[in-house]
């Protein structure tokens, strides 16, 4: 035997309810909205296992490196970064979506305009084009393609960090061979007819920034949030892009801001598109406008 041992865990003499006990105390005083649930995610993920398996042993002993590492990720939820952050991963339409400091943490609602996007889509199997403008992480897109076996797709930003992240997203998910991604502003760089296009901009209204929880504020990219004074900054530019962009008889599926259902509508008219559709989100606010051209709808269609 060599004279090497493993080393030995020094046990605290602390349980897991007592470590997410004081866990979600420190959160609350934090002012963290669930800090029992998050303390709970923190210390299933620091353990590598699942939040279930942890509510079922309370009694598990901490060691002290456990405990340190706990210690580490209780502080920076402390300071208000979301627990998707500290992770690193966020899931979206049930996949895993790696997240940096350069991408958007995907939101749950923009779920609504993949659920709106295939509502719509007669034949999955069509070999559409899907066009997704301001991708970050690549959930909008990444998502769709999951769904439609023949497709192709294409993610745009301005931000080339984001899009080291998006690629990295559509190899872990196998989707690389169907998912290109560009540096770009919007669609200046692009030609070509694409049946689908998706996006979901920056549409956050200057003045209404400061306002912005801690968690979004200090930890969401800038790039990804501000819209100008009204917030419809983006819009303007990306409304005469997806006229010019999209295939006859397309679809294209906007996010927008709570308020700003209307404004973006005319934007999108005045452009030459037409208002196909309005989705709301889980919370009951309009959250994705669909838009089409003059064209009859295409065949994949419904
Ligand atoms: C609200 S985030 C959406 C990210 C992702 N699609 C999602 O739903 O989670 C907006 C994205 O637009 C990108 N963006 C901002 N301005 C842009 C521009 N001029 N051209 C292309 N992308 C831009 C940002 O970098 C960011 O990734």
């Amino acid at each position: 035997m060599s004279g090497v041992r493993a080393p030995v865990a020094v046990e605290t003499g602390e349980t897991v309810e007592q470590a997410l006990a004081a866990g979600g105390a420190r959160l609350r005083d934090a002012g963290v909205e669930a800090p029992r649930r998050d303390a709970l995610l923190l210390l299933a993920a620091m353990l590598a296992v699942a939040p279930d398996t942890l509510r079922m042993r309370p009694e598990r002993p901490l060691d002290a490196a456990e405990r340190s590492a706990f210690e580490t990720v209780l502080a920076r939820r402390a300071g208000r970064e979301p627990v998707s952050r500290i992770v690193g991963v966020r899931e979206f339409w049930s996949l895993p979506f790696k997240i940096t400091r350069d991408t958007l943490d995907p939101r749950a609602d923009s779920e609504t305009l993949i659920d709106a996007v295939l509502a719509r889509i007669g034949d999955r199997n069509a070999p559409l084009d899907i066009l997704d403008l301001g991708t970050g992480s690549g959930c909008l897109l990444l998502a769709l393609l999951s769904e439609l076996p023949a497709a192709r797709g294409l993610g745009v930003d301005i931000s080339e960090a984001a899009l080291q992240v998006a690629r990295e997203n559509a190899a872990a998910l196998d989707l690389s061979g169907r998912a290109n991604f560009l540096r770009a502003s919007w669609g200046a760089a692009l030609g070509g007819a694409w049946q689908v296009i998706v996006s979901n901009p920056p549409y956050i209204l200057s003045g209404e920034l400061p306002d912005l929880a801690p968690e979004v504020q200090d930890f969401d990219p800038p790039v990804a949030l501000a819209g100008g004074p009204d917030g419809l900054d983006a819009y303007r530019a990306l409304a005469p892009e997806i006229a010019r962009l999209m295939a006859p008889g397309g679809l294209a599926a906007l996010e927008i801001g709570t308020t700003q259902i209307d404004s973006v509508e005319m934007l999108l008219r005045a452009a030459g598109l037409q208002d196909v559709g309005r989705e709301r989100d889980l919370a009951g606010n309009w959250r994705c406008l669909l838009a089409g051209n003059a064209a009859r709808p295409a065949d994949w269609r419904k």
